[in-house]
């Protein structure tokens, strides 16, 4: 390191220092750039097989002309199409580049050095990021059975604790939290301590619960304003790539997020397509059929390979390969298969996939067929 160079990495603020960046999905233009193959599947970052709604495409297509305005700021009509589809009210909400982006904006609302925020073993990575970023402390609890251990985080709330993250399902374990577990939770929450209740996998989760176990987090928001629902357009409304989620609260905090919030923070094509997208729900319910019959058809393939997995109520499955797990995940690559090591969240023996089409899962399934064969 040059002289110079060693002079700025001392002025880094400490925490960037010790921030282990996000890790996405490895995209489909570098696998060809790397191996020069052609026909590649991609399921490693939980996106919509299917794309998004067509008429979302003609909506953002018509909204081309409007590229050289900045876009509104205070996403007016996707905030009223959002109230209407939810039952809330618009000062409800907070729109955010991603729900990634709210979910840090939240810690850097509500956190800062001294505090502690809590989440769970193998809970989403930007958790422990959004922590960090602000300097805080983050403490992670032991999960059970790859999941949330409720009552362990509730046992790690201390007067320093400012912030809860909880996924339902989690991703990437997929495990779920029943109504019984979050009421019971939620209702032990000291109520100055926010509690964000991520849903990215929401529209999954609610059409793999036959027994009406799912608590959807809006119904809770009027008892508890404390609470925080996150929600995205990157999974079943299949809008990953233009970048766009809310979050909805019941009482006067949603308020600082916008405070916090930069100007023009979600772009016009975002905002048009969320709109579009909500109005298209006959495309969601084929998008969720598309992925229970996936789930079904890759977790016969793995009972038929003797091959464990943890259940998943979300659109990807984590399955468990053993200590031989990464050297799959790189002979999958070769066969054109890219889905997700787990070696940064501690899963080092599992691969998550996730859901795509018939015809991506059977590359899936006839690509793991191969590199077991040649183990
Ligand atoms: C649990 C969870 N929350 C939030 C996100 C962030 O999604 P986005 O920023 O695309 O809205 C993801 C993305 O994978 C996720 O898995």
């Amino acid at each position: 390191m040059t002289e110079l160079n060693q002079l700025f990495c001392d002025r880094v603020q400490p925490q960037v220092l010790g921030i282990h960046p996000y890790i996405p999905g490895k995209p489909v233009s570098e696998l060809q750039r790397e191996l020069g193959l052609t026909y590649i599947s991609k399921l490693a970052s939980n996106e919509n097989p299917l794309g998004a709604s067509p008429n979302v495409l003609t909506a953002v297509q018509a909204a081309l002309k409007d590229i050289a305005r900045y876009p509104d700021g205070s996403a007016f009509e996707l905030k009223k199409t959002l109230s209407e589809f939810l039952g809330v009210k618009t000062e409800q909400l907070a729109i955010g580049n991603g729900s990634n982006e709210l979910l840090e904006l939240v810690a850097r609302v509500f956190a800062s050095a001294g505090d502690e925020v809590i989440y769970a073993q193998y809970g989403f990575a930007v958790y422990p990021i959004s922590a960090q970023v602000v300097g805080a402390t983050g403490v992670e609890v032991p999960a059970v059975d790859w999941g949330h251990d409720l009552e362990a985080m509730l046992a790690a709330i201390t007067d320093k604790t400012k912030l809860i993250y909880i996924a339902n399902p989690n991703n990437p374990t997929g495990t779920l939290l029943t109504k019984n577990q979050w009421e019971s939770f939620i209702s032990q929450v000291p109520k100055e301590i926010i509690v964000v209740l991520d849903e990215a996998y929401i529209e999954y989760a609610k059409s793999f619960d036959d027994n009406n176990h799912y608590p959807d987090g809006c119904d809770y928001l009027s008892q508890y304003p404390n609470l925080l629902i996150s929600r995205t357009f990157s999974k079943a409304y299949g809008l990953a790539s233009l970048r766009v989620g809310y979050l909805v609260g019941g009482g006067e905090i949603i308020q600082y997020i916008n405070q916090l919030r930069a100007p023009f923070n979600v772009n016009h094509f975002a905002q048009v397509a969320a709109c579009s997208a909500l109005s298209d729900q006959v495309f969601v319910e084929k998008s969720i059929r598309l992925n229970q019959q996936g789930m079904r058809q890759i977790k016969e393939a793995l009972a038929r390979l003797g091959i464990d997995y943890i259940p998943s109520s979300g659109n990807f499955i984590c399955i468990d390969l053993g200590d031989k797990a990464l050297e799959i995940n790189q002979a999958l690559l070769k066969e054109g298969v890219i889905v997700r090591p787990l070696a940064n969240y501690g899963l080092t023996q599992f691969l998550r996939v996730s859901i795509g089409t018939q015809v991506e899962n059977q590359h899936f399934i006839d690509a793991l067929k191969v590199v077991l064969k040649n183990e």
